[in-house]
């Protein structure tokens, strides 16, 4: 039997067929497929093309007909609301296949999108399901998100039907989701598109008001709606991204692969499986919260939890631990900023001792690196084992990771640990050469990539390519620098192109720089991610304005604040910008936004020799950190 992490690996990577048809006997599948991987597109690859199968039966009704039907399948805790509500599996079947018959009497199929705008409640988790039953392609949209940023994901989803809600809770609001989704098809040119939109208390608008459907009304008189089969290369979802320009990437994931990888972490990396619970405090919005809210820990049979709340202020810095107690919690995964919210507001955990969380046997972290003094601070007060792992959007789960199922093997602060399996990791310079371990490169991942990674953008293979293939022959290029240990532990520094990670938000710069283009004072901006004690990094703007133009740099800031929060939304956390005389850039023209982070973070920058005036370097040194307080956070 293979049972320790590095024959598993090493079997992956020789032996990648036989591989991960072993690790397909964990779904059911309705054409079980004896083909594993088709090459015959690459470098766009797919996974068990002749295998067909429902990932929402796999993740739902196998586990009823296995006799599971009673357990737990998802508990939703809103500490908004103070209130708790838990689902069975057989309970949750019900609930989807209801909503999936709606959905196929409004028209929906095979192969259609639905965009889902919802906040943390469990009928975005059904949606999304009852999107998978049919066959169909959801694209959750993030609550936080703008209605322009709606409606770019719309034009290019192309959905046929729309899911929403009256709106989210924000600890100091309400956030009214129904007029910002007529705003959005609005701005994408479908006011008429259909929606379907759930009530909750306390919210200013009705579906009714817009003329849309009433989620209640609809499933009252639904009739259920078996899975459809669909081949395991159909897409599930399609989830958008931060590229480098404004315009988001639409990851696109597909069924088979998705449940063959998701099922496998659960058990291998997350050590968990039917009987456990996972809580992952993350957002459906996110592939955090589709990976591991939703569809791994149902695939393989374990208890989720929902959660509607925040680390800190809702209401103190206990609500992690009232929630793994409450829950009997397992497996926590959250981001280092939780972590680091929760520490600013109670640093010696205190509020811990409240709660009993035995039940608690790892806590993972992702999103961004999990730095060592929070690493130290969260074992030392959990007294669990503490695991960063590293992943993307674009690849659906862990690249890297300690797999705690499959042996627990030696944590070292600041390392995501090691490659999970397919996923065959290399570190190059410019040109491509791997680099000797302990030296900085390129993180990139040799072709193909395991099940579950992204198969493609959504209808652009060519950007597909063009994004994340070209750049080093026969690889994916992760868009992440880091260096590897000698014993193969892999540190993930940082990105190495314009995108920011802002409270485990994944943001572009460019997309802010092109909203602050469009000001008429502006002649020329740039936006940078400058290290942030609490969120990791906060976006800062700076502005050289049009000559001529009289305008005070205070009441300016305030219009280019309100201009980013209006047209990519207040996720974007974007508050400061900077009047200067000039940007530094390369002879071409570029602008150093490399040299001037790293002035502006104090820490050795370097100048490179193509640079048109190194005098503008030098003026801006000191303007280039605002004094500005650190971000706030919500009020503990
Ligand atoms: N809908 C609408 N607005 C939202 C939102 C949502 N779903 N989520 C966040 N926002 C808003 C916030 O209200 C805030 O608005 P404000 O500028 O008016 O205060 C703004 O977006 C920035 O939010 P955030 O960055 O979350 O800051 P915060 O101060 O409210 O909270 C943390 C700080 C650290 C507590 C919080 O960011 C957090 O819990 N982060 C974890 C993130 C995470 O789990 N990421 C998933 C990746 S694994
Ligand atoms: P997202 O697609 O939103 O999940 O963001 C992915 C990016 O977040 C990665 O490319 C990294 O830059 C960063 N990231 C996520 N997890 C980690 C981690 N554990 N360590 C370092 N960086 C991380």
């Amino acid at each position: 039997m293979v049972d320790s992490y590095r024959e598993t690996y090493e079997t992956s990577l020789a032996h990648p067929a036989a591989f991960w048809l072993g690790a397909a006997a964990g779904v059911d599948w309705s054409t079980p497929p004896r083909h594993a991987l088709d090459a015959s597109r690459a470098p766009l690859y797919g996974w068990f093309p002749d295998g067909t199968l429902n990932t929402c039966y796999n993740a739902l009704d196998r586990h009823v007909e296995a006799g599971r039907g009673s357990q737990d399948a998802l508990i939703y805790d809103s500490a908004m609301l103070g209130t708790q509500r838990r689902f069975t599996y057989a309970e949750l079947t019900r609930l989807v296949a209801d909503f999936a018959g709606v959905l196929r009497d409004r028209g929906v199929g095979k192969g259609d999108r639905i965009v889902i705008y919802m906040p943390m409640i469990p009928e975005a988790v059904i949606a999304m399901l009852a999107s998978a039953r049919l066959g169909a392609v959801h694209s959750v949209v993030f609550g936080g998100f703008a209605p322009k940023e709606l409606a770019a994901r719309i034009r290019d989803a192309q959905p046929v039907l729309l899911v929403t809600a009256s709106g989210g809770l924000e600890p100091t609001r309400r956030i009214e989701y129904l007029p910002a989704v007529a705003e959005a098809l609005a701005l994408a040119g479908v006011p008429g598109l259909p929606v379907i939109a759930k009530a909750r208390e306390g919210f200013a608008a009705s579906a009714a008001d817009h003329g849309w459907l009433d989620w209640d009304t609809e499933v009252a008189g639904a009739t259920p709606a078996p899975p459809v089969d669909v081949a395991a290369t159909d897409p599930l979802y399609i989830l958008y991204t931060s590229g480098t320009t404004g315009t988001p990437k639409g990851v696109v994931r597909d069924n088979g692969g998705h449940a063959v990888a998701l099922d496998w972490t659960l058990r291998n990396i997350y050590g968990a499986g039917p009987g456990d619970v996972m809580w992952t405090a993350s957002d459906v919005g996110w592939v955090v919260g589709h990976s591991y809210i939703v569809y791994g820990p149902l695939l393989a049979g374990a208890t989720s939890v929902l959660y509607e709340g925040k680390p800190v202020g809702t209401p103190d810095a206990g609500a992690f631990w009232r929630v793994v107690r409450d829950h009997r919690v397992n497996v926590l995964f959250t981001a280092p900023t939780a972590l680091r919210a929760i520490r600013k507001a109670d640093p010696e955990a205190a509020l811990l001792r409240d709660y009993d969380i035995s039940s608690l046997r790892t806590l993972f972290t992702a999103g961004e690196r999990l730095d060592t003094d929070t690493f130290h601070w969260a074992s030392m007060s959990l007294g669990v084992p503490v695991v960063d792992h590293w992943w993307q959007t674009e690849t659906g789960w862990a690249i890297c990771a300690n797999p705690r199922g499959l042996e627990e093997l030696p944590i070292k602060a600041g390392s995501p640990s090691v490659p999970m399996p397919g996923f065959r990791l290399a570190i190059v310079d410019g040109l491509g050469e791997e680099v000797e371990p302990g030296v900085e490169g390129n993180i990139v991942l040799k072709l193909p990539l395991p099940p579950g990674t992204l198969t493609t953008l959504w209808g652009n293979d060519e950007r597909f390519v063009s994004s994340y293939l070209q750049a080093f022959e026969g690889c994916y290029a992760t868009g992440d620098s880091g260096y590897r240990d000698s014993d193969g532990y892999v540190f993930v520094m940082g990105r190495t192109d314009d995108i920011i990670n802002v409270a485990g938000h994944r943001l572009s710069t460019g997309a802010m720089e092109q909203v602050i283009g469009q000001h008429p004072a502006v002649a020329e901006c740039a936006v940078i991610g400058l290290a942030d004690p609490l969120k990791g990094q906060r976006p800062s703007g700076y502005v050289v304005l049009k000559s001529g133009v009289d305008v005070q740099d205070d009441v300016l800031a305030a219009e280019l604040v309100a201009m980013v929060r209006r047209d990519i939304g207040a996720v974007a956390d974007f508050k400061h910008v900077t009047v200067v005389d000039a940007l530094p850039k390369t002879r071409s023209g570029k602008i150093l936004r490399k040299t001037m982070r790293q002035i502006a973070d104090g820490v050795e920058y370097t100048v490179p020799s193509t640079t048109e005036d190194v005098g503008v370097i030098e003026q801006l040194i000191g303007t280039l950190r605002p004094e500005i307080p650190e971000s706030g956070t919500l009020q503990p």
